[in-house]
C-alpha cells in the first residue's frame, strides 16, 4: 500500500515536471512538429538535434552546397551563393524550422511567423560581409517575388550584390525576413545562432530583471571569440 502511494505521488511529481519543462512548442510552421523532441542523424541545424522543431530529413536539402531549393523556394535566382554567405542564412533557416525557442518570439497574426527576434549586431555584420559580393534580386525575401502556379520563387527585379540592395548588415538583417529579426542594442542580449543562445536566451526573455554579472559569464565566448571564428568552427 505504502509502495503504491509512494508510486502514485512519484507519478504525479514527474507529471508536475513534464508539465513544467514541456511548456515549449513549435511555431505552427508547414513543417514544424507539434512540440520539439530529440533528433537523430540529422546533417544540418545540428545545433537543434537535442530538442529539435524539425524532423531530421528537413535538414537533408540544406546540407549541400550550394542550396539548389528547400520546399519550392529556390535560393539560386541570382546563381548559387557563396558557400560563406549560404553558411549564415542556412543558420536561419534552421532557427525557424528547428529552434525549440523560436516560439518566444510567435507572430500574434501568423502562428507560422516569428517576429522581432533580438538578433545580434555582430552576426549581421558578419552576414552582410560574407554576402557582400553575392547575387540578389529581392530585397524582402518572404514577399519580394513572382510565384508562379507551382509555388516556386522567380526575380521580379534584377540581380544585384547584396552590398547595393542592402546599406549595412542592420539593414539586411531588418528587411531579408521582413520583420522577423531585429537588431538588438545588447551584444548579449541577443541570438547569433551558435551554442551561447541557449545560455543567453534566460536573460533575454528576463529582461531587466536578470542578474547582470551572471550574464556577462553566461555572455562570454561571445564577446571572446574574435567575429567570424564561432561560425567557421560550427560549420560541417
Ligand atoms: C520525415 O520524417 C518524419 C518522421 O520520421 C516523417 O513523418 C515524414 O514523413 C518524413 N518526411 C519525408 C519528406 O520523408
Ligand atoms: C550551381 O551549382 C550546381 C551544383 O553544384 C551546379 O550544377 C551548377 O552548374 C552551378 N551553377 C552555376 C551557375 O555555377
Ligand atoms: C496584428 O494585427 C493587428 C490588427 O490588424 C495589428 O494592429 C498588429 O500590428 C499586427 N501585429 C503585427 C506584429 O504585425
Ligand atoms: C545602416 O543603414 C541604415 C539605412 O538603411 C541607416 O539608417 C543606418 O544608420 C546604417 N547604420 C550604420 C551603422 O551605418
Amino acid at each position: 500500500m505504502k509502495f503504491a502511494v509512494s508510486l502514485l505521488s512519484l507519478l504525479a511529481l514527474v507529471l508536475f515536471f513534464s508539465a513544467v519543462t514541456c511548456q515549449q512548442s513549435c511555431l505552427l510552421g508547414k513543417h514544424h512538429k507539434a512540440s520539439p523532441s530529440a533528433e537523430t542523424g540529422a546533417r544540418e541545424c545540428v545545433l537543434y538535434s537535442e530538442s529539435s522543431c524539425c524532423y531530421a530529413n528537413f535538414t537533408e536539402k540544406l546540407s549541400h552546397s550550394p542550396v539548389i531549393e528547400v520546399d519550392n523556394y529556390y535560393w539560386n535566382r541570382c546563381g548559387n551563393l557563396s558557400k560563406e554567405c549560404e553558411a549564415y542564412l542556412k543558420k536561419l533557416e534552421c532557427f525557424y524550422q528547428c529552434s525549440p525557442d523560436a516560439d518566444r518570439w510567435i507572430h500574434p497574426n501568423m502562428s507560422f511567423a516569428i517576429v522581432h527576434v533580438p538578433i545580434c549586431q555582430s552576426f549581421c555584420d558578419n552576414w552582410f560581409n560574407a554576402c557582400r559580393s553575392d547575387l540578389v534580386c529581392a530585397h524582402n525575401w518572404i514577399s519580394d517575388w513572382i510565384i508562379d502556379e507551382n509555388g516556386e520563387n522567380h526575380c521580379k527585379n534584377q540581380c544585384i550584390p547584396f552590398h547595393q540592395m542592402y546599406s549595412n548588415g542592420t539593414d539586411l538583417c531588418q528587411s531579408a525576413w521582413g520583420a522577423s529579426f531585429e537588431v538588438s542594442s545588447s551584444p548579449c542580449r541577443c541570438l547569433d545562432f551558435s551554442e551561447t543562445d541557449r545560455k543567453v536566451i534566460k536573460y533575454i526573455v528576463d529582461g531587466e530583471n536578470s542578474e547582470e554579472s551572471e550574464e556577462k559569464e553566461a555572455c562570454k565566448p561571445r564577446l571572446q571569440t574574435p567575429p567570424g571564428d564561432q561560425d567557421e568552427a560550427e560549420d560541417d
